[in-house]
Order: structure tokens, then C-alpha cells, then sequence
């Protein structure tokens, strides 16, 4: 948990007390705090402790320090201070980061940390970066873990307590900044939570449960198409990927509706909660990562629980997760296959592993024809290109709409969650042509990530539609000191930054 305290820090008691440290390249110590000054003036002097980005270096106050009251204070390099708004906030989160790594390896269990002055962002911006950071770092998922590791003892991150000192910044637009922090961060783990969550566990039900809750906690609304349903409506995509597999798949759609003058946002999240390929299977090693090809509908989901809190002004949100696995039992899709998907397009299944853009296309056809959105986001681990061609470092992002792009990009940036905008055109849609049916739902060799795209496009006719490719980054996203190995939560604050800052010219 994470609260704002106006004490005094030095005489706040606590198990470790935290300030942050410019790097400035000059002699004089750049701390506020005259005690701080000169209890690390010397390791200051000797470039021991220089304020560099991912230093750290703690001391316990001795009988001459006695004013300061709690047990150690660390100091944390934030580097050289940077001058861009959305460079700071990830400088930020990154010291917060590093600050908690310390913290756990000394088995902290309050930390207090003072917010450090002199940026370039406001009082807000720097207890929201710094509140992120220290939340995104303290998670870990544990519970399936029954023995007591020894070498960890009893301390498990998640349970740290943080208390903000706002360091001389403007109370009130901390406590805020600090809040707009807690829902993004807590959201985030959220989504790595359900990411973790093995095959067995995150069903399409508990797609279904968790938006159920959080309908019913935060007046959202909320329709769930269970599979009789979907044949009703001829989801053919979504029950064509579900007939291999014993598990009945959902399509859970989440409304959160300020005013019908408002525009609407449409939201849409791949929810394969395993991928064994199917009749093509996959390749047996690394399969097991395939619960995560969930992740662009925990990001959605997730996202939608910050806007069900925060309830902006200007904007509906939609969100749609379809949810199934993709298995390979008696009864399912092969090669050659053609399915019909909602609104009557015919698709082809040349690769049966090719999923995510089948149960993709059923609910962005259905969700544009029920909400006439006037934009639309999708979010999904849906090609292994996508890594080929950016790696672990960025989410790729095709979209039709110039505005719309610029928006996430810099939504992205904000979050520290970088994108990489890759092309679309008619001669990449050429490649998904089928001598059959209408399309068919793989593109041959070359440009994997694109045709897959084209395949989202047939169905979006002409609202504007933005594609985020997470395949790369929803898990093994680039290592930082706040994001952990395996699930990264990739997205949320994406979405929620797109959201909170949408402006309809
Ligand atoms: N979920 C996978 C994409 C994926 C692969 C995500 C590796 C993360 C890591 C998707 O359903 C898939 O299997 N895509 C195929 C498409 C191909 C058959 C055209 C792929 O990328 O290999
Ligand atoms: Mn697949
Ligand atoms: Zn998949």
C-alpha cells in the first residue's frame, strides 16, 4: 500500500528512509536535506555514490545523526535530469525501482521516500512516476508456491508499505499525482496477475468473473455471450477456434457510458487463454508461454477497471475480450477449413494457429456494427514476426488513422511502453486473398505481422482502427528495474494514458 505523510521525514520512524539524487557532475551533494549532504559527502567525494542512474548506497544513522529516525537512508541515483516530460517520468519510475530492489534485499517493510524537487515535471507528475515505480517493482506471484523459500525468509514483495514525503511539492497535487499512480500501477499487475495465472486456472470464466465484479463494484455495464450465444449472433471465428477444446469460450464486453453525446472509444483484447496451435500444433519447447496469449484482454480488462474508477469526462469506453483456448480435440478446425465470421465474411484457415485474428475479427465486426464506435484499439500476442522485427522492446502499431496513431504513440511514451508504427497497403491485403472464400487467414511468407493486420482491417470497415501488436512485449518486455521477468502488464497504462488524455478536436 502507498500513502502520503506530512511529517517530518527525518523524524518520520520507518525501516528506511529514501531521497533521490540528481546527477550533476558537481561537488556540492544535491540534496535539500542538510543531513543527507553530510552524511554522503564523502562517498560523494570519493565518485562512490555520483546520483548515476541505478546507484543506490544506504547508511545507518550513527549517535551524530541521531535526528534522522529511521533505521537506514538510502540514497538513489536518478542520473543526469532530463529535460523531456516523458524521459523524466521513466526516469523516475526506474530510481523508484531501484530503490524497492534495495529495499527487498534488506527485507524493508515500510519505506518512506521523500519526492525529489527539481524536475522538469510538475508535483503530480513526479509522485505518479514515483508511485508507479515503486508499486509496478513490489509485485511478485507467489501463490502457488507452498514451501517457504529460505533464502527469501518470510519477505514477499507486494506487501511493502510506502509513504510519500511530497519533499517541498505541492501537497494536494501530490496526493493526486500519487493516486493516478496507485490505479495505473495496481492495474497493470492486475493484468500480469491474470498473465500468471496458468491455462488451467484463467479460464474464459474468469474472464467473465473478473469483469462481473468489476461491472457490478463500479457501474459499469456488462453482457457476457456465453457459446449459445455466440451461435446465435454467428461468431464463426470465436466457436471455430473453440472446437478443439473442452472449455466452453466467452465473449465478455464491458461498457462504461458517461454520455451517449460523448464519442466512444472501442477497446478490444485477444483473450486466448492457451494456444497449443491447434491441428498445427506448436512446437513442444516454450509452448507452456502460451497462457499468456491472454494478455491483450487482461490489458483491456484492466485498463477498463482504472476508467470504471475514474469515470473521464469526454469519453464512453467499450471493451470487448473474446475468450477461448485454441486446442486440438476431435472436433477441431483443420487446415482448408472455411468458417463464416459475424457479419458473413468467409475466411479460409490455411493454419489453425493463426487464432487470434479469427475470434479478433468476430468482435470488431460485432463490436462496430452494436457501438458505432468513432475509434477503435486492439490489443493482442498475435504474431511471433512482430518479434522478429522489433524484438523485446517495442509494441508494433498499424492503424488506418494518422490522429489516432499519434495518440497511442504518445500514450505509449508517457507510459515508458514504446511502439514502432509498421505499414499496411494493398499490397500486403493481396497476400490473405483465397482462391475460396473471401480471405484467408495467413499471408505467406514475408511481413507476417502486416498481413495479420490486414486480416483485422477487413473488418473494420471505415472507423478508425488502430492494431497493437504485444507479442513482443507482454511478457520478456526489455529489462527495467520495475518490471519483473515473465508478465509485464503491457498496455494498461497505454490505454489508460489514450483515455485519459483523448481530446476530440
Ligand atoms: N499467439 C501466437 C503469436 C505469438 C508467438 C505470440 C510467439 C508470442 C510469441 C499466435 O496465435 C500465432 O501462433 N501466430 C502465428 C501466426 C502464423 C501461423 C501465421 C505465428 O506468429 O507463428
Ligand atoms: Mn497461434
Ligand atoms: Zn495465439
Amino acid at each position: 500500500m502507498i500513502k502520503l505523510s506530512a511529517k517530518n521525514p527525518v523524524r518520520s520512524a520507518g525501516d528506511m528512509l529514501v531521497y533521490f539524487l540528481a546527477e550533476t557532475g558537481k561537488k556540492s551533494v544535491p540534496c535539500t536535506e542538510p543531513l543527507v549532504r553530510k552524511a554522503i559527502k564523502k562517498a560523494w567525494k570519493a565518485d562512490d555514490f555520483s546520483g548515476k542512474a541505478g546507484q543506490s548506497y544506504w547508511f545507518y544513522p550513527t549517535s551524530s545523526q541521531k535526528n534522522f529516525s529511521a533505521t537506514r537512508v538510502l540514497v538513489v541515483g536518478l542520473g543526469t535530469l532530463k529535460d523531456d516530460q516523458d524521459d523524466c517520468r521513466e526516469q523516475l519510475r526506474l530510481a523508484a525501482g531501484t530503490a524497492v530492489a534495495a529495499a527487498n534485499r534488506l527485507k524493508v517493510k515500510t519505506l518512506m521516500a521523500v519526492l525529489p524537487a527539481k524536475t522538469v515535471v510538475s508535483a503530480a507528475v513526479v509522485a505518479e512516476s514515483i508511485t508507479e515505480g515503486f508499486l509496478l517493482t513490489d509485485y511478485s506471484f507467489d501463490k502457488y508456491k507452498t514451501k517457504n523459500d529460505k533464502e527469501n525468509g518470510a519477505k514477499r514483495a507486494g506487501d511493502l508499505q510506502f509513504i510519500l514525503h511530497d519533499g517541498g511539492l505541492h501537497h494536494n497535487q501530490v496526493r493526486q499525482g500519487m493516486n493516478r499512480g496507485r490505479r495505473a500501477a495496481l492495474a497493470a499487475c492486475a493484468a500480469r496477475d491474470m498473465a500468471n495465472e496458468p491455462g488451467n486456472v484463467w479460464t474464459p470464466a474468469r474472464f467473465v468473473r473478473f469483469a462481473r465484479e468489476l461491472a457490478r463494484k463500479n457501474e459499469l455495464s456488462c453482457r457476457i455471450f456465453d457459446k449459445p450465444a455466440l451461435k446465435k449472433l454467428r461468431m464463426g471465428g470465436i466457436l471455430a477456434v473453440n472446437q478443439g477444446s473442452a472449455v466452453p469460450p466467452k465473449l465478455v464486453v464491458l461498457e462504461y457510458q458517461g454520455s451517449k453525446k460523448w464519442p466512444t472509444l472501442m477497446l478490444v483484447g485477444k483473450g486466448l487463454t492457451f494456444d497449443s496451435g491447434g491441428i498445427s500444433l506448436k512446437p513442444a519447447a516454450g509452448m507452456e508461454d502460451m497462457k499468456y496469449d491472454m494478455c491483450g484482454g487482461a490489458a483491456v480488462i484492466c485498463a477498463m477497471q482504472v476508467i470504471a474508477r475514474e469515470r473521464p469526462k469526454g469519453l464512453n469506453v467499450v471493451a470487448l475480450v473474446p475468450a477461448t483456448e485454441n486446442l486440438s480435440g476431435a472436433s477441431a478446425i483443420k487446415p482448408g477449413d472455411i468458417i463464416t465470421h459475424y457479419g458473413g465474411t468467409t475466411s479460409e484457415v490455411i493454419n489453425t494457429d493463426a487464432e487470434g485474428r479469427l475470434i479478433l475479427a468476430d468482435a470488431l465486426a460485432y463490436g462496430i456494427a452494436t457501438y458505432k464506435p468513432d475509434a477503435v484499439v486492439d490489443l493482442a500476442t498475435l504474431t511471433g514476426a512482430v518479434i522478429v522485427g522489433l524484438g523485446h522492446h517495442r509494441t508494433g502499431l498499424l492503424s488506418t488513422d494518422d490522429s489516432l496513431s499519434e495518440k497511442i504513440l504518445a500514450a505509449g511514451d508517457m507510459a515508458g511502453e514504446p511502439l514502432w508504427r509498421l505499414p499496411l497497403g494493398t499490397e500486403y491485403s493481396k497476400q490473405i486473398e483465397s482462391e475460396v472464400a473471401d480471405i484467408r487467414n495467413i499471408g505467406g511468407k514475408g511481413g507476417g505481422t502486416i498481413t495479420a493486420a490486414c486480416y483485422l482491417q477487413e473488418f473494420v470497415g471505415n472507423t478508425p482502427w488502430a492494431h497493437l501488436d504485444i507479442a513482443g512485449t507482454a511478457w520478456n518486455f526489455t529489462k527495467k528495474s520495475y518490471i519483473p521477468k515473465g508478465p509485464s502488464g503491457i498496455a494498461v497504462r497505454t490505454l489508460v494514458n489514450l483515455v485519459r488524455n483523448w481530446k476530440t478536436e
